[in-house]
Parts: structure tokens; C-alpha cells; sequence
């Protein structure tokens, strides 16, 4: 059973949800774990801590400031001594204070204190969930590593009030408390170090304009975080893309395809190197320094090109080779021909191809149809989103490791 034994802080804000975290604590303890209480001051306008402490047979810590709790546990001991931290319901309130590292209570400097792992069940007014204060707090939070289940839609405490805002029930909250624990034992690639491409390359003309390839950067940044999920020392070295930088990798941001290289080379030694970004082929031979203006009667400027490095290649032909290298093949034709011919030409181990003629719709969206190339064969994978298959990818390059 995952949460037997396991010490798990529950930290109770004020809400009307509150209620139920009183049935999470009989379901926790139903499944082994022990649970230790820490209820804000709101939270005790709407249960009792004798309630609490009856369910969970133990102290219930309610003061930051309360000289018996302090020398008895502290509340350095609480945020470290637990396997995780679950906060139901969460607040509007409460995440606005960790998303903004404020302390001014117990619960909040125990989640400031904490290096556990920190499930957050938020229940509040749906407008409250939908304003854009908590939409970046929220935002900020699951940048932070914090974990979120729900809030759910339906009927709120308010009546005639409906929406998304409600507290899931007691039972998804352990479940997702379970995943977040077998997700932590599950750690195929710890120790190891990985290197990922992902995103355009801008390839400067003058200080306004570029040449650059079409990507969203969606795939590279989910194969990132997939593999640190799994216990990878992660380096993601990304062009310019508008989506956020994934949580538990080390981000090196760059624009052109020879800073790209660079940062790929400097990351190196690794054991693994998964190259997505989409790298402009060409260059601007020499990018004006000044903005190139419109000469009437002039006609439009001529632009030279250079080569740009082939950052795949040189990192399957390198020295310091990765054990794994993985490289991806955007193809509009020919599909398996061209992928089988970039495997052997540029060093890699596998190719995962894809067909992007606009009509499939992958180019920026969020899924994916893949067929994986390697010198065994061709594998195809059903269509599937573009996170799953990150979490396919990062678990094949964890069994090839092994093997290897
Ligand atoms: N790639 C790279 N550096 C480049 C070009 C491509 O690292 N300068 C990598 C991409 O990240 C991808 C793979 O190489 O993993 C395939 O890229 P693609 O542009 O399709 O390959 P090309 O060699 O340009 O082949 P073609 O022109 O035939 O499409």
C-alpha cells in the first residue's frame, strides 16, 4: 500500500470545504498513513480541532507562536519531518501567501520551510479561481513544483452559484497523493544527465527581423520534464518559444542555432541527448547591424546565407557522446526513408518521425503521431498527446539505458 507508514502533514485552511479534509483524515489513516494536523485560523471557524484531533488520534498544531508546540515539534520539524504536505481544501488566500513566500502564520511558514513534496487541493468561489490573481498564483505555484488536484465543477456552497471551484472529494485526493508518491519511488533515470533541444532558432537579419523555423516548443519542453520525472539531471537549452519553462530542469534560453550548439556542448558529458528543436538550417552570412531600410527604386536586398552547425550531428559524432541519442525527423514526405537516412548520417539512435504536413495539425498543437526509427525497425505509436509521448519516449530511453 503506497501511504503506509507514510507521515503525512495536512494542513487545513478556511473554507467551507473544510469539512471534508475531516473524511480525508479517516481515509488516510484507512490506508496506513499517519496524519498530523496543522489547521489555520479560518479553517477553525469552520471545524474544530477537537474534531480534527479526534480523527487523527494526534496533536493538532494551530499556532506558529505557541511555546508547547514550538518545543515540542517546531515548525521547522513539522515542514521537514512529513513525506508530503497535503493542503485541503487550499485557499485562495494560502496560495496567494506561498505563491508570494509570506509566513505570517503556521501553515504558511511550514509551506515555506518544507523541501517535501506539496499537494494542493484548492477549493474557493469559482470567480475567485477564474481571477487572474490566483490564475498566476496558481501558475506560479505549479512552476514551484507544488502539485494540484482540482478544483472540481459543479454546485457551490453559495447558492444558485455554479462553476469550477469546488474541493475534489476525499478519495481523488488520495489518489493523486498515491501517484505523487509512486511517481517518487519510480526513478529509473536518477543519476542520470540529459540534454534537450527544443523550440526555433532565430537566425538574425538586422536587429528587427530573422529567419526561423515553425515550432511551439511543446514537444521538446514535455520530453524535458518527462525525463526529469523520471530522475534525470535535466538541461534544457531552448530558442525563443511563449511557452513556460518546465518545472525541475535547468533552462539555458538562446535565439541563434551557434549559441544553441554551444550550450548543448557545454552541457556535455550526459548520457542522454534528445535533440527537438527545430534549428534553422541557414544563417544570415553577416546580420546588418542596423536595421535595413526600404530604398525606393532600390528593389528588395539580397541575403546571403551560411550553414548553421548540424547540432544533432555533432553531438552523435562527438567525443563525449551521449550512450543515447535521440533526434527527431519533421517530414512532410517519405517519411521512413528520410528518417532511416538522418539516423545513420547524423549519429543517432533513434528518430522519431513525424509527418507535419499542415493538414495533420501537429505543427503547434498539442498532439502528436509518431513512429519511432532505430536500427531494429519501425515502431508506430498511436496518436497520443504530445505529454504522452514524452512519457513514452523518457521510458524507452530508461529501459535502453539499462540495457545498455
Ligand atoms: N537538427 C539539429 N541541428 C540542425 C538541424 C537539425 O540539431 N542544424 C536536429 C533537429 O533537432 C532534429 C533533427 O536534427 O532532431 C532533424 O532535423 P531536420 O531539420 O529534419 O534535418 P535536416 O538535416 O535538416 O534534414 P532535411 O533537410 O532533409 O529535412
Amino acid at each position: 500500500m503506497a501511504l503506509g507508514g507514510k507521515r503525512i502533514l495536512l494542513i487545513i485552511a478556511g473554507g467551507i470545504a473544510a469539512y471534508k479534509s475531516l473524511d480525508l483524515i479517516r481515509r488516510l489513516k484507512e490506508r496506513g498513513a499517519e496524519v498530523v494536523p496543522v489547521m489555520t485560523a479560518g479553517a477553525q471557524q469552520f471545524i474544530t480541532p477537537l474534531a480534527v484531533g479526534a480523527l487523527s488520534g494526534g496533536h493538532v498544531f494551530t499556532e506558529i507562536f505557541s511555546r508547547e508546540d514550538e518545543q515540542d515539534v517546531g515548525h521547522i520539524r513539522l515542514a521537514r519531518e512529513a513525506d508530503a504536505i497535503v493542503i485541503a481544501p487550499a485557499t485562495a488566500d494560502l496560495m496567494a501567501k506561498m505563491a508570494n513566500g509570506l509566513a505570517d502564520d503556521l501553515a504558511s511558514t511550514v509551506l515555506l520551510a518544507t523541501d517535501r513534496p506539496v499537494l494542493a487541493a484548492p477549493a474557493m468561489n469559482p470567480k475567485m479561481w477564474s481571477h487572474p490573481a490566483t490564475r498566476r498564483n496558481v501558475a506560479t505555484l505549479a512552476k514551484d513544483g507544488i502539485r494540484f488536484v482540482g478544483p472540481a465543477a459543479g454546485e457551490m456552497a453559495e447558492r444558485g452559484e455554479a462553476g469550477t471551484g469546488r474541493m475534489v472529494e476525499p478519495l481523488e485526493i488520495v489518489a493523486a497523493l498515491e501517484a505523487l508518491f509512486s511517481e517518487a519511488a519510480d526513478k529509473p533515470l536518477a543519476g542520470r544527465r540529459a540534454i534537450v533541444t527544443s523550440g526555433p532558432t532565430h537566425e538574425p537579419i538586422d536587429p528587427v527581423r530573422y529567419i526561423a523555423n515553425r515550432s511551439s516548443g511543446r514537444q521538446g519542453h514535455a520530453i524535458a520534464a518527462a525525463l526529469a520525472r523520471l530522475g534525470a539531471d535535466v538541461t534544457l537549452v531552448s530558442g525563443p518559444v511563449s511557452i513556460p519553462d518546465p518545472t525541475g530542469v535547468t533552462m539555458v534560453h538562446v535565439e541563434r542555432a551557434e549559441e544553441m550548439l554551444a550550450a548543448v556542448l557545454s552541457a556535455l558529458p550526459a548520457d542522454i541527448a534528445v535533440m527537438v528543436a527545430a534549428v534553422a538550417d541557414w544563417r544570415v552570412a553577416t546580420s546588418a547591424e542596423e536595421k535595413i531600410k526600404k530604398t525606393p527604386g532600390e528593389g528588395p536586398p539580397t541575403l546571403s546565407l551560411a550553414e548553421n552547425p548540424d547540432i544533432l550531428s555533432t553531438v552523435g559524432h562527438h567525443a563525449e557522446r551521449p550512450r543515447i541519442v535521440v533526434g527527431f525527423a519533421a517530414e512532410t514526405q517519405t517519411l521512413i526513408e528520410n528518417a532511416t537516412r538522418k539516423l545513420e548520417r547524423k549519429g543517432a539512435d533513434f528518430i522519431v518521425a513525424n509527418d507535419v504536413s499542415p493538414e495533420t495539425g501537429i505543427m503547434g498543437g498539442t498532439r502528436n503521431e509518431v513512429r519511432l526509427v532505430s536500427r531494429d525497425g519501425v515502431e508506430d505509436w498511436p496518436d497520443m498527446d504530445k505529454d504522452a509521448v514524452a512519457d513514452k519516449l523518457a521510458r524507452r530511453i530508461a529501459e535502453m539505458l539499462a540495457k545498455a
